[in-house]
């Protein structure tokens, strides 16, 4: 066979490797296609939209350990190895502040004599607060050797005032843990300090505790009842009441299962409470809590066969704080387990159900060796878990004026029997596709034209952070995940420990070990302009206000713009979007092209809609016939387009790629596909290897090089967009060469010339009176309700 024919043998072979590659690539994306986000964000891409801001800390290494969010002085505080920053809510990159903090001689030479490593011996900062109007407090690990100071912030005159109070620096032990790994969980209200962390260098001793100027109340040692290995995860100061003296401090963590709790190396997530102003016990329980009550909190899904999966390992908690202080909703990011699968589930907890659980019985047992029961005797007065207030009947005014009895028994019954389960008795979200662990969530909730929606951010291992919606329809009690948007906050992957929510400015602060990333919540007009793909994003930031998509506010705010077509729960573009589809500007164009396939050779249709979670259908226009491809065998849906594994002449005609997202029909693009016989290509070669044969000297260098002897009405252009179609234009060098080679001297046109068209297409569409390509025209859509 002639070269040319051998080198188009090849060429198609290679095609047809990488055609098979798409086809498996296919299927797996079509197992995984509610993993697709309805946006995917490089760095890059983030980076370049200014949607993105990095402070990756003076020395290229934060190791972040803390961020503190003051909307007030609009500065973001972060505790870091050795110093503390001061940067700006505005922009995160420009304008910081620094705090060189690092641990002394002293402390590092004592840490290094301990055998522990140098990098272990500095001053973590894990541990930050407002403390009041002028001062934040800080804590760090002071080289194994716990450090307290407080920060001079806020402004004096002109200037930003950021300065450690390096003169009273104070022993941290109880307010910070010795090892910078150990969790630490803290929260400051009302002057006084709640803390769960292991107080001790051995890390035996974990503990729940309350620091002000004069007290120390913790939870009792050494009792595994109370806390078993916990792994503290987080906390939160929330008002029972209007009274204060009724306020509860709520701990999440994860621990051990204590004794016949279940299997021997179980962990649960419980939350556990005690009154903010409890003072313990006058001759028992004294410095301890009178008022600690735990429950385990569920969050579990039902298998059909009646076993449940359970997520019992907190990862991360949110506290979405709402105009009703009482009730906040209570996130919990959560991870099963097992060593086989790794599952991740969000769960929400109402405060209702929380406060239910902990007015319940409480867990009792009449030996060690017996199952938890229902404790059904009397529960003394006050009952345990209760504060001093007036709740009580103002009977007590403090803790220690509890009688005897009522300290014994809480010390005995410091479990509820009744666990907490979440809302819907469900996970609101699911992830087990073990591409990527799960490390924070945080919450933003959302006016939207149809309601609020709860906006997760979840961060994970890998610099991601993902913007999901849960929908949850009570008619069918399923649950809808919409993924709207997948960021790559940081260049290089690492796990992401923080993430705040400024609902003021709309911004994400994204914390790794490696700085820390200001992202914008939304970026609407990337949805697309049109009213269809603002509607079918059902991001409840964007409307379509009748130019683009936009921030949506609700009305009131900023009413200026009163045309806003938004539908979240059902993405119903057909009807929000109905009537407007005759202004061709605002929707999709529909892209025009012809492809060349040979007979018997495989041949790819490319169309791929923006969205990657539109469904993509393929019909044959016959006339006036509109048919579904039929796919099967030979042809095949990829998704980058239809795919013909083995060509036939019949299969020639004019196809429409048609894109489905929630009903929403739209068409994408239209291929006319014409079929080449394959005789009639090797003929050709063979007779392009003869005439090259024969002649040889001049060559001219004028490209495209008129070629005589074409079908009726083609150009040399033509042909030789025909001939790169067919070989493929990552060859294009290749064709250009062999093209000048071959054709290009007026000898071999001459020769060319004599040659009789013995070529031709099996399917001669109508092309007349229009210019082919890719030439756009107003689209046609299909509304489909
Ligand atoms: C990003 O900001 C720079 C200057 O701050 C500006 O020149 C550029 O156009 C902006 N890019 C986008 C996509 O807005
Ligand atoms: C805040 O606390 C610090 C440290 O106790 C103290 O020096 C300062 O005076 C306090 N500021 C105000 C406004 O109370
Ligand atoms: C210590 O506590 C008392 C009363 O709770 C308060 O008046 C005092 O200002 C506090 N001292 C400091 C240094 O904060
Ligand atoms: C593709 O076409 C070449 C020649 O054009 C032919 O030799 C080859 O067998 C074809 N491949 C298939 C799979 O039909
Ligand atoms: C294409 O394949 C079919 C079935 O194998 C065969 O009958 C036909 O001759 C082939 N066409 C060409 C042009 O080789």
């Amino acid at each position: 066979m002639a070269a040319g024919g051998k080198r188009l043998i090849l060429v198609l072979a290679l095609g047809l490797v990488l055609l098979q590659l798409w086809v498996n690539l296919g299927t797996s994306a079509q197992a995984a296609r509610s993993s697709h986000p309805r946006l995917r964000l490089s760095h890059k891409e983030l980076w370049d939209l200014n949607r993105t801001w990095v402070f990756h800390g003076p020395q290229g290494a934060l190791d972040l350990h803390t961020m503190l969010l003051d909307e007030y002085q609009e500065r973001l505080f972060i505790g870091a190895r050795n110093a503390l920053y001061s940067l700006s809510l505005e922009r995160i990159s420009i304008d910081h502040q620094e705090i060189r903090w690092p641990c002394t001689a002293t402390q590092e030479d004592e840490c290094l004599m301990k055998g522990r490593e140098k990098s272990e011996c500095a001053n973590y900062i894990k541990v930050l607060h407002q403390y009041n109007r002028t001062h934040l407090l800080a804590c760090g690990t002071g080289a194994f050797d716990p450090v307290c100071a407080f920060v001079r912030v806020g402004r004096w005159t002109e200037a930003r005032l950021f300065n450690l109070e390096a003169n009273h620096i104070e022993g941290g032990r109880g307010r910070c843990p010795f090892d910078h790994n150990s969790p630490c969980v803290s929260t400051f209200s009302r002057g006084e300090l709640y803390i769960g962390l292991y107080t001790d260098y051995w890390e035996n001793d974990a503990a729940l505790c309350r620091l002000d100027n004069q007290s120390y109340t913790r939870t009792e040692r050494d009792d595994r009842q109370q806390l078993n290995e916990p792994k503290f995860v987080g906390s939160v100061v929330i008002p029972d009441n209007d009274d204060q003296d009724d306020d509860k401090v709520y701990f999440f963590f994860t621990e051990k299962a204590v004794d016949m709790e279940s299997g021997n190396n179980a962990v649960y997530t419980k939350v556990a409470r005690v009154c903010a102003n409890d003072l313990g016990g006058q001759r028992m329980l004294v410095n301890k809590w009178s008022s600690f009550i735990k429950t385990r909190l569920i969050c579990s899904v039902s298998g059909p066969n009646g076993i449940d999966t359970h997520f019992d390992e907190l990862e991360d908690v949110f506290v979405l704080r709402k105009k009703d202080e009482k009730n906040p909703e209570i996130f919990g990011l959560f991870s099963t387990t097992s060593n086989i699968f790794k599952g991740y589930a969000v769960c929400v907890y109402h405060m209702d159900h929380i406060r239910t659980a902990f007015n319940g019985p409480f867990a009792h047992k009449d030996h060690p060796e017996h199952h938890w029961t229902a404790f059904e005797g009397k529960v003394p007065f006050p009952r345990p878990g209760s504060c001093a207030s007036q709740v009580n009947g103002g009977h007590y005014s403090s803790s220690k004026e509890y009688p005897d009895e009522v300290l014994r028994f809480a010390r005995d019954h410091p479990i509820m029997f009744q666990p907490v389960h979440p809302l819907h008795r469900r996970p609101i979200l699911l992830r087990a596709d073990g591409e990527r662990r799960l490390t924070q969530v945080a919450v933003d909730r959302v006016e939207a034209q149809d309601g609020h929606y709860d906006v997760l951010f979840i961060g994970t291992d890998n610099s991601v952070v993902l913007k999901v919606i849960t929908i949850y329809n009570k008619e069918t009690d399923t649950m809808e995940e919409v993924l709207l948007e997948e960021l790559h906050v940081f260049k290089v992957p690492v796990p992401i420990t923080e993430i705040i929510i400024s609902a003021k400015r709309q911004q994400l602060y994204v914390g790794s070990e490696f700085g820390v990333a200001q992202v914008k919540a939304y970026h609407c007009d990337l949805y697309g302009s049109a009213c269809a793909d603002c509607c079918l994003a059902r991001d409840p930031y964007c409307a379509w206000d009748g130019v683009t998509c936009s921030r949506y506010y609700p009305a009131g705010i900023h009413n200026k713009r009163r045309f806003r077509r938004q539908d979240v729960r059902h993405g119903n573009a057909a009807q929000q979007c109905n009537g407007l589809q005759m202004n061709g500007e605002q929707l999709q164009k529909v892209e025009e092209k012809s492809v060349y396939g040979v007979e018997n050779n495989s041949t790819l249709l490319e169309c791929s809609p923006r969205s990657p979670l539109a469904k993509v259908l393929w019909f044959l226009q016959r006339g006036s016939e509109k048919d579904e491809v039929r796919v099967g065998d030979r042809v095949v849906k990829t998704p980058h387009g239809l795919l013909f594994l083995r060509l036939r002449r019949a299969d020639a005609g004019t196809y429409l790629c048609q894109s489905a997202e929630h009903g929403f029909v739209q068409e994408v693009a239209q291929i006319t596909l014409e079929v080449l016989e394959e005789e009639h290509v090797e003929e050709l070669f063979h007779r392009v290897e003869e005439v090259e044969e024969e002649g040889g000297g001049s060559q001219h260098k004028a490209l495209p090089c008129p070629i005589p002897g074409l079908p009726q009405g083609s150009t040399s252009k033509l042909w030789y967009k025909e001939f790169l179609q067919l070989i493929g234009y990552n060859n294009f060098h290749k064709v250009e060469e062999y093209c000048e080679r071959v054709w290009c001297s007026d000898r071999r046109r001459k020769k060319l010339k004599s040659l009789q068209p013995k070529w031709r297409f099996s399917h001669v569409q109508e092309r007349r009176g229009r210019v082919r390509g890719d030439h756009h025209r107003m689209p046609r859509n299909a509304l489909v309700t």
